[in-house]
This record gives structure tokens, sequence and C-alpha cells, in this order.
């Protein structure tokens, strides 16, 4: 049966792209940012995950206001990045883990959720980014289950709602008939707000009691109603939802084994946090 190995989460704005894109990593504005994720990158050098599961939330690309699913699945054997602009500017397909998207798809439709499955999907910076930061060089040696929650259009999954499917997303992976190796993640959030009359919003005392949270207190956050979070975290922050989700996949106690906050990426608290399953 496949093993988890830790999951990873972590912010995700456009703007890393373009710092990626024109080599702005050793400047002082970027600087704080990208050292956060040496150790990551170290990390999974250690550990080696040949898949990751990646809760992320679309932003108007392959869905729009028309079709919105709540929870949607990948099924596709591969993913290309269409992204709006300012990104890295090319970037070859992520490969995607088919024979595990047909299992995950089968366990969470037998338990009860509802799910869109995608045998195309087109991917936002939510996806291209933070594979990018984890993996830097080269080509993403991972192959990719996409996961994604509406954080679009009202009205959203509660937190807890997230968690349960984040519980539900683990099970099936530790039940898949596979030696592959498996990293979940969990990307978006922390506060901000990009719209509105509170735009620029962050929340740095909620963030970390929320970093702190998924240690372990995973169901904290759970606690809260998605109007709640909003107020707490902005109309973007909203994504945290991603982070709740990743940790219900972890079973059991977690050890940390790095983390970094720093504010502002953009309009955003940009958060990582890697933790190993024990
Ligand atoms: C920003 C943050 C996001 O999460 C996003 O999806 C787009 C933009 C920002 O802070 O600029
Ligand atoms: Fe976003």
């Amino acid at each position: 049966m496949a093993n988890i190995l830790g999951g990873i989460t972590t912010s995700h704005v456009p703007a890393i792209g373009g710092a990626i894109a024109k080599g702005l990593q050793q400047q002082p504005y970027w600087k704080p940012f990208f050292d956060g994720y040496g150790p990551v990158q170290q990390w999974l050098g250690e550990v080696k995950p040949d898949v990751a599961v990646i809760f992320y939330n679309d932003h108007g690309l392959n869905f729009f206001l028309d079709k919105m699913p709540t929870f949607a699945v990948g099924a596709a054997p591969e993913y290309r990045n269409a992204d709006e602009g300012w990104g890295i500017p090319t970037l070859p397909p992520f490969r995607g883990e088919l024979d595990l998207s047909w299992h995950l798809i089968e366990h969470l439709v037998a338990r009860d959720f509802d799910i869109t499955t995608c045998q195309e999907m087109l991917v936002d910076h939510a996806i291209t980014l933070p594979l990018k930061l984890f993996w830097p060089e080269g080509t993403c040696p991972v192959t990719i289950v996409p996961v994604c929650i509406n954080t679009v259009q009202h009205p959203l999954p509660s937190a807890r709602r997230c968690y349960a499917l984040g519980q539900a997303v683990g099970e099936a992976i530790r039940s898949w008939d596979s030696d592959r190796r498996v990293v979940v993640v969990g990307t978006g959030g922390l506060s901000h707000q990009l719209d509105g009359p509170r735009a620029g919003f962050i929340n740095k005392p909620f963030d970390l009691k929320f970093m702190d949270s998924m240690v372990n207190e995973p169901e904290w956050a759970t606690q809260f109603s998605v109007h709640e979070l909003v107020e707490k975290t902005g109309t973007q922050g909203i994504e945290l939802l991603m982070w709740i989700a990743a940790r219900g996949a972890l079973s059991g106690p977690v050890r940390k084994v790095h983390s970094n906050y720093h504010i502002p990426i953009s309009n955003t608290a940009a958060g990582l946090l890697a933790l190993e399953a024990v």
C-alpha cells in the first residue's frame, strides 16, 4: 500500500512566477520568502516522493462562474499551465498519476463526496508555482493528482467539510495498491484580500495561530464558518481551506520539518509549513 510521507502547505502568488523568471530570488524584497524553501527542498531530496496529491483552488481558469464544482479531482494524463500571464514564461506539462486519480475518485464517491471528475484540466499559479518552489531545477520530478476546492464563487464548502475531504483523500492514498511514495500539498492563503474596502488586509496573529494549530490541533480551524474565516483572513485568505484539507489527509501525529512566514508578498501573507508523518 502507498505511503504518505508528509504534507507541505504554502501560499501561492502570481508575482512569485515573475520573480523566478527574472532571477530575483536574492533581492531584499524576495530573499526572506525564497529562503524559506531551502529546508523544504532539502527534506524533499531526502524523502524522495514519487507523487504529489495537491489541494488547490482554481482562479477562474479551468472553472468559471458558469460551471463551478465545489470539489473537482483531476484524472488527466497531463496538466498544462495556462495561467493569465506574468509568470514563468514556459513550463512543460505536469505528468498525471492516472491510477491514483481513479482510485481516489472511486474512494471519494464511495465515501459520499459528490465530486466532479476532470479528464482534462488546465492548471494555474496555484499548482505551477509551489511545484517550482519545491523543485526549482529542471522538470518537476513527481507525478500529480490535483484536487480543486472552490474558493471563487460562494457558497464555499466549510472548513469542516474540507477537513473531511482531506481525511477521505488520505484514506484513499493509504489504500492505493502501489509502492509509490506520496506527498500531500495544500496551496493558498494565508491572510489576504485583493478587492473591496479591506483590500490589503492581513491578520498576522490569526495566521500564526493557524499555522501552529496545523501541527498538533489539526481541527482547530474547523470551528469557524466560511464567513468567520473570511472576516479573519480576508476574501482570498479563505484559500487556507487547502491547508485544512491537506492536514486532514495526514492521519496521526506529525513532526514539523520547517515553517516560514513573511509579510507581504504582493498583497499576501506568505506562509509555508512542512510536516512529516511520524
Ligand atoms: C495574489 C494572491 C493570490 O492568492 C492570488 O491567487 C493572486 C494574487 C496577490 O497577493 O497578488
Ligand atoms: Fe490565490
